[in-house]
């Protein structure tokens, strides 16, 4: 037997309804149902769609993750849910079951940030988190590069996207290219038979006057502009437009900033680790390339598995199980779902 806790952890920020079950360290169950097909033809995440499908999916999903586990309901130390950011009722979900689940068993809940929770998830696969180490967390919805000492007690927040987020840029992008939503993961595939230095895309916030105030800053949208322009121009021109080059170069364009600002970020304070999480981490020119250029300035890097970097329920009960094992003091039961929860809030 082992005192490591047992953590169910409930994901519903967006539209993946993610239940995982972990044990200390180790992961036993990770189940996810998405709603992504239902969002597609809209070409992007309908809130009120990813609700509805929370709702029908939670109890299920609860069962599978559980069952695939092999252990009982009541055999949990504590329930993690995510309680912010994300959109508002696809949160409210996940929330209100948590609580369900924790009043009904008579166990702690807390109420976790998504971010921390993207950051927490790399120990179910690496092992404990260095510390301190520079997280570089890049979504649909954020792009982060965050200082973190201690997972549970706070992140600090290095610089941010002034615009678009990374993910968002990849949707669009690929959008605009006529590829699926979400576009991420058809991007990346396209320009793996794609010239990366066919186009020279913009690499924003990297000028000298632009770092004097942005250092550590990303920002996307003059690069999908430039994207939008490239393709009508040559659209204007009567000529084909060579989607894997497209995807290819303006790929090249997004790694290329974000890895040499997450490096200058950790060497700036002498980091030796970089921890790279999101599901624009799942891309896989940004982990050769992140790989490539920090072991070049002597940092280390870890990327959890595709399948844990886009959004799902371990990273929460990773999260949960670290609380526990810790002695963090749990979230109180009238916890709310907190749309806009800051960087600096790890347990509401
Ligand atoms: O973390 P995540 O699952 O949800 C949010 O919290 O946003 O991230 C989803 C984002 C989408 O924008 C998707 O296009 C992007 O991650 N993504 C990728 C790849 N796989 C997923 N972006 C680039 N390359 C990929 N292979
Ligand atoms: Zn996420």
């Amino acid at each position: 037997m082992t005192d490591e806790p047992l953590v169910l952890g409930i994901e519903t920020s967006c539209d993946e309804t993610g239940v995982g079950i972990v044990r200390g360290h180790t992961l036993l169950a990770d189940t996810v149902a998405s709603s992504v097909e239902e969002h597609a033809r809209f070409g992007g995440v309908v809130p009120e769609v990813a609700s509805r499908a929370h709702l029908e999916a939670m109890v299920p999903t609860i069962e599978r993750a559980a069952e695939t586990a092999g252990i009982s309901l009541s055999d949990i130390d504590a329930v993690a849910v995510t309680s912010g950011p994300g959109l508002a009722g696809a949160l409210l979900v996940g929330v209100a079951s948590a609580k369900a689940l924790a009043l009904g068993l008579g166990k702690h809940i807390y109420g976790v940030n998504h971010l921390a929770a993207h950051v927490a998830v790399d120990q179910l696969e690496h092992g404990p988190l260095p510390e301190p180490c520079l997280a570089m967390l890049v979504s649909g919805g954020h792009s982060s590069l965050l200082q973190v000492s201690d997972v549970t007690v706070g992140v600090e927040p290095m610089g941010s996207t002034i615009d678009d987020a990374a993910g968002e840029a990849f949707d669009k992008v690929a959008r605009l290219l006529g590829l699926p939503f979400p576009g991420g993961p058809h991007i990346d595939k396209q320009a793996r038979s794609g010239n990366s230095v066919a186009i020279d895309f913009p690499r924003g916030l990297t000028s000298r006057r632009d770092l004097e105030r942005h250092r550590f800053d990303f920002s996307f949208s003059g690069l999908k502009t430039a994207v939008a322009r490239w393709v009508e121009a040559q659209q204007r021109a009567g000529a084909t437009i060579d989607v894997a080059d497209v995807a290819a170069s303006f790929q090249e364009a997004v790694c290329d900033v974000l890895t040499r600002k997450a490096i200058d970020a950790a060497s700036s304070r002498g980091i030796e680790d970089i921890l790279i999480g999101g599901g624009v981490a799942a891309n896989s020119r940004l982990r050769a390339m992140a790989e490539e250029r920090a072991s070049a300035a002597g940092i280390r890097v870890r990327v959890p598995r595709p399948g844990l970097c886009t959004d799902n329920g371990a990273m929460v009960a990773a999260l949960g199980a670290e609380l526990v094992a810790r002695g963090r003091a749990p979230s109180l039961l009238d916890l709310p779902a907190d749309s806009s929860q800051p960087i600096t809030t790890v347990v509401a």
